[in-house]
C-alpha cells in the first residue's frame, strides 16, 4: 500500500512550485493529499492539485450542507505525514500558537502526523524575531523545517526566504520517511542544561546554558531510532519525548549520572555545561545579608575526560564553548579529554549559542577532520553533530578494540 502525505498549501508566490512538489512526491509512489488555505487559491487553484494527484483538496472554508461535515478530522486519516509547502509565516505563527480557525489549520492540529515545512516569504519577515521565535517553537515541537534558501525573492529583493528547490523537500520527506530509523539499535548518551551548586538552600551558582542544544541532540537521536538516555540539568526548554531522562542538577549528580550510564551506552553526546566549581560546604540555613561575603570553592571533577579514559569502543563527544581563540581552545580540549570529536561554538555571539535556537559550530575530530556546520536550528547541528558521531561508532566496529568499561 501506498504512504500518504498530506500536503498543505499556503498563499506565497512560491505555490505554483508546489504543483511541481505535488507531482514530483507522487513520482516518489507516495499518494498525495492537497489541502489548502484560502490565501493559497489566490495564487493557484484547487482543480490544479486534484488533476495532478486525482483526489479532492481540502479547502478552508466550513463544508456546505451535503458535505463531509468532519473533513478537518477525516481527511488525514491513514496518512504519515503533513508537509507544509510553501510555508507562510501566517500558517506557521497560527500553527506555533494553536489558532483554528479554518479547516486547514484545525486538520493540522487535530492530524496528529509529524509535520514538515518550507517557509517562503520576504527575508525581513522571514528574519522578524516574532517569525524566528515561531519557528524556534514549532522545531522545539518536532515541525522539522526545509530551508529557506537564499535568492532572488518574488519581492525582488535578495535574500533568505526563497522555498527550497523541490528535489530537496523531496529528498528531506523520502528521508523522513524511509530513512529516519538509521541510528535503530545504537545507545545513545546526552548530557544537557547548565548544572548548578547550591551556596544555601536558596542561592546557586550557574551558568547561561538553556539546555536546548542538548535537548535537541536527544531529540534527534530520539527520532532517529536510537534508544536515548538523557541526563538533564537545569534546562529551559520543553524536554524532548521519547526519552529515558534522568535528572542531576549539580556537577557532582551530574557525574554520577554520567558514571552510572556510560557503560551501557555507544554514543555520549556531553552537552552539558557542567559546573567547573561547587561550594565547599553549602550553608544549611539561608545565609543572612553581610557587607561582604567569600566562598570556598573547590574544583568538580572533569566527567568527560575520566569516562573517556575508559571509553573503549564507545563514541565520546564534547562541547567546547569559548569566547576567543574558539578553535584552537577546542582543539586542545578534544587532546586533553580524549574525545573522538568535539563540537566549538563561538558563545561571543549573540545570534547564536546561549539561548538561542540556532547555533554555527566547528566539528573537530581525533583523526583531523575540521568541518564547518553552518548556522541552522540546533535541531539541524545536532543531526550533522549525530551524523559524525554514528560514521565513528560504525568505523570503530571495524576495529573491534576491547570494551574498557563494563557492558551489560
Ligand atoms: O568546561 P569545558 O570547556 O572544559 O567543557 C568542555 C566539555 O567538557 C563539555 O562537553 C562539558 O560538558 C565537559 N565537561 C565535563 N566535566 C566538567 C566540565 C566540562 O564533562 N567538569
Amino acid at each position: 500500500m501506498k504512504d500518504t502525505i498530506i500536503l498543505v498549501v499556503t498563499g506565497s508566490v512560491a505555490g505554483y512550485k508546489a504543483a511541481e512538489l505535488a507531482r514530483n512526491l507522487a513520482g516518489k509512489g507516495l499518494r498525495v493529499k492537497v489541502a489548502m488555505t484560502s490565501a493559497a487559491e489566490k495564487f493557484v487553484t484547487p482543480l490544479t492539485f486534484e488533476a495532478l494527484t486525482g483526489g479532492p483538496v481540502l479547502r478552508a472554508g466550513f463544508p456546505q450542507p451535503g458535505e463531509e461535515p468532519m473533513a478537518h478530522i477525516n481527511f488525514s486519516r491513514g496518512a504519515r505525514l503533513a508537509l507544509i509547502a510553501p510555508a507562510t509565516a501566517d500558517i506557521l505563527g497560527k500553527l506555533a500558537h494553536g489558532v483554528a480557525d479554518d479547516s486547514v489549520l484545525s486538520m493540522l492540529l487535530a492530524c496528529g502526523l509529524p509535520v514538515m515545512a518550507a517557509p517562503a516569504m520576504n527575508t525581513q519577515m522571514y528574519k522578524h524575531p516574532a517569525v524566528q521565535a515561531n519557528i524556534a517553537l514549532l522545531a522545539e515541537r518536532g515541525v522539522e523545517f526545509v530551508g529557506p534558501t537564499s535568492g532572488a525573492l518574488a519581492c525582488g529583493e535578495e535574500g533568505e526566504g526563497k522555498m527550497e528547490d523541490v528535489e530537496t523537500i523531496t529528498a528531506a520527506v523520502m528521508k523522513r520517511l524511509g530513512g529516519e530509523r538509521d541510528l535503530a539499535g545504537m545507545r545513545v548518551l546526552v548530557t544537557a542544561g547548565g548544572c548548578r551548586e547550591p551556596i544555601d538552600p536558596v542561592r546557586y551558582m550557574g551558568n547561561r546554558s538553556s539546555g536546548k542544544m542538548g535537548a535537541a541532540v536527544a531529540r534527534m537521536a530520539a527520532r532517529r531510532g536510537a534508544q536515548v538516555t538523557l541526563v538533564a540539568a537545569h534546562m529551559e526548554t520543553h524536554l524532548p519525548e521519547g526519552v529515558a531522562l534522568v535528572r542531576a542538577y549539580t556537577g557532582m549528580e551530574m557525574r554520577d549520572a554520567v558514571g552510572d550510564a556510560f557503560p551501557r551506552c555507544d554514543i555520549l553526546v556531553m552537552a552539558a555545561a557542567v559546573t567547573d566549581y561547587r561550594v565547599e560546604h553549602p550553608a544549611g540555613e539561608k545565609v543572612k545579608k553581610k557587607d561582604s561575603m567569600s566562598l570556598d570553592l573547590i574544583r568538580n571533577p572533569d566527567i568527560l575526560a575520566s569516562v573517556a579514559l575508559e571509553k573503549g569502543n564507545r563514541v565520546v563527544a564534547g562541547f567546547a564553548a569559548e569566547t576567543e581563540d574558539h578553535l584552537a581552545a577546542g582543539r586542545k580540549k578534544l587532546v586533553a579529554k580524549n574525545l573522538d570529536m568535539i563540537v566549538i561554538n563561538d558563545v561571543s555571539r549573540g545570534d547564536i549559542g546561549f539561548g538561542s535556537d540556532f547555533n554555527e559550530a566547528t566539528l573537530l575530530t581525533r583523526d583531523g577532520r575540521k568541518m564547518e556546520i553552518a548556522r541552522a536550528t540546533k535541531d539541524s547541528v545536532a543531526n550533522a553533530v549525530l551524523d559524525e558521531a554514528a560514521a565513528i561508532w560504525r568505523a570503530n566496529q571495524g576495529r573491534k578494540k576491547p570494551e574498557a568499561a563494563e557492558a551489560s
